[in-house]
């Protein structure tokens, strides 16, 4: 198998790409759905703190990988019929709308709601807002939103029609 695309395939870092940030977002989401109605605890901060710093390396790994789907070809689709091919390339395109905006708007909440976001203990990420309650509170309900939005499209993306 081949490192880049080619007209016929997908490549190695693709594939790698997808899978691993499949595996992640997936586990983020029911992550995030399990942490918030928990009670305050140790359990729930120390879940929202993995949460937040897996949102994170969701945040670098599509950069990285829009990147390498802007600088490779993409296998084409030519032998679907056109509506399949409109449909599949759209929920490709959406997919990156949300892999971007998700984790941007924990981003924003957690600096609105005057907590840093921390890199695995490493360094503290800067903060994009200051912090700000109404905005938090906004910004809380794209999360979910966008999230449940996102769930709606992974079913999508893997049903048989
Ligand atoms: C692809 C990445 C991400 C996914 C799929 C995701 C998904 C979710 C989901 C499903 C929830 C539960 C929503 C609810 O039921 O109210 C949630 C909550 C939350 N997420 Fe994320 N998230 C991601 C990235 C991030 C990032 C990067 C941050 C911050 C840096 C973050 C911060 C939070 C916080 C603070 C909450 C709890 C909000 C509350 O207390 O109501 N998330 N997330």
């Amino acid at each position: 198998m081949l490192i880049k695309n080619t007209k016929n395939h997908y490549g190695i870092v693709a594939i790698f790409l997808h899978w691993i940030m499949a595996i992640l977002i997936i586990g983020l989401l029911i992550l995030g759905l399990y942490m918030v109605p928990l009670p305050i605890s140790r359990e729930k901060l120390n879940l929202y703190r993995w949460h937040k710093e897996f949102g994170m390396v969701v945040l670098i790994l599509v950069v990285f990988r829009a990147a390498w789907r802007l600088s490779n070809i993409i296998p084409s689709l030519a032998s679907l019929p056109p509506w399949e091919k409109f449909a599949a390339r759209s929920v490709h395109y959406a997919f990156y709308v949300f892999m971007f905006a998700i984790p941007i708007s924990g981003w924003i909440m957690s600096s609105a709601a005057g907590f840093s976001v921390s890199f695995f203990g490493l360094f503290l990420l800067p903060d994009l807002v200051l912090p700000d309650e109404n905005l938090r509170i906004i910004l809380t309900e794209i999360h979910k939103w966008l999230s449940y939005l996102l769930i709606a499209i992974i079913f999508l993306h893997i049903s048989p029609l």
